[in-house]
């Protein structure tokens, strides 16, 4: 089983209540935010009064991820908008046992994201603290870029890790994901699969997602 969930990143920010309304006729149940800051990644995009808007037009999961330095001080400040899966990166936060527990404390799902440029190692000690690990396939900050290769079998690796320590800790992928691979990702083991470009850089996002999660299924 996977879930697919589209980035709003990619949508149209004047249009955003309807694009989530288009998003949830084709099967969407997460909407994935992404929140950055103009540090931690090279572009600015939503913050907190979004998310709380998002929130009152919609049901459906929200999905914040955090591309934010010092995301210990603005984790909750997300759940209090209405965030119910908040991720925050490992490199991004050197207490982030603390701010994993402080966004499970505000009632929400924590997750660690990492890059593809930084080992799984890296969230030995803090992955028992999270409900989900965000898996980075491209290097944050943008839409529409190219899957890095190495993250399939970095995807493996992950899964291993979790399952050999008997976690209960979900895998989420996330940038360049479209219907040519997700088959493999799939089958490698992630269960939410966040898609921006191929959702809504297609026309009809409904069908783009009916789409990806055919050519997901063919291979579970
Ligand atoms: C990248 C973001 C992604 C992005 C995915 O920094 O975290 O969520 O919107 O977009 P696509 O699917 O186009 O790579
Ligand atoms: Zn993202």
């Amino acid at each position: 089983m996977f879930e697919i969930a589209p980035s709003l990143l990619s949508a149209d920010f004047t249009r955003l209540a309807d694009e989530i309304e288009i998003v949830k006729a084709g099967g969407a149940r997460i909407l994935h935010v992404d929140v950055m800051d103009g540090h931690f990644v090279p572009n600015i995009t939503i913050g907190v009064p979004v998310v709380r808007s998002i929130r009152k037009s919609t049901d459906l999961t929200i999905d914040a991820h955090l591309m934010i330095a010092e995301p210990g001080r603005w984790a909750t400040e997300f759940v209090e908008a209405g965030a119910d899966m908040v991720s925050v990166h490992v490199e991004a936060d050197p207490h982030l046992q603390r701010t994993l527990t402080g966004i499970r404390d505000a009632g929400a799902k924590a997750g660690i994201a990492i890059n593809p440029g930084t080992p799984i190692e890296a969230l030995t000690e803090t992955v028992p603290y999270a409900d989900f690990v965000l898996l980075m396939s491209v290097n944050p900050g943008f839409g529409g870029q190219k899957f890095v290769p190495t993250m399939l079998d970095k995807l493996r690796r992950l899964k291993q890790l979790i399952t050999s320590r008997e976690l209960d800790v979900r895998i989420e992928i996330d940038g360049g994901i479209d219907d040519t691979n997700i088959g493999d990702i799939v089958e490698a083991g992630a269960e939410i699969i966040v898609a921006g470009s191929a959702v809504f850089g297609k026309g009809n996002a409904a069908s783009a997602i009916k789409g990806l999660y055919e050519k997901g299924a063919v291979w579970v």
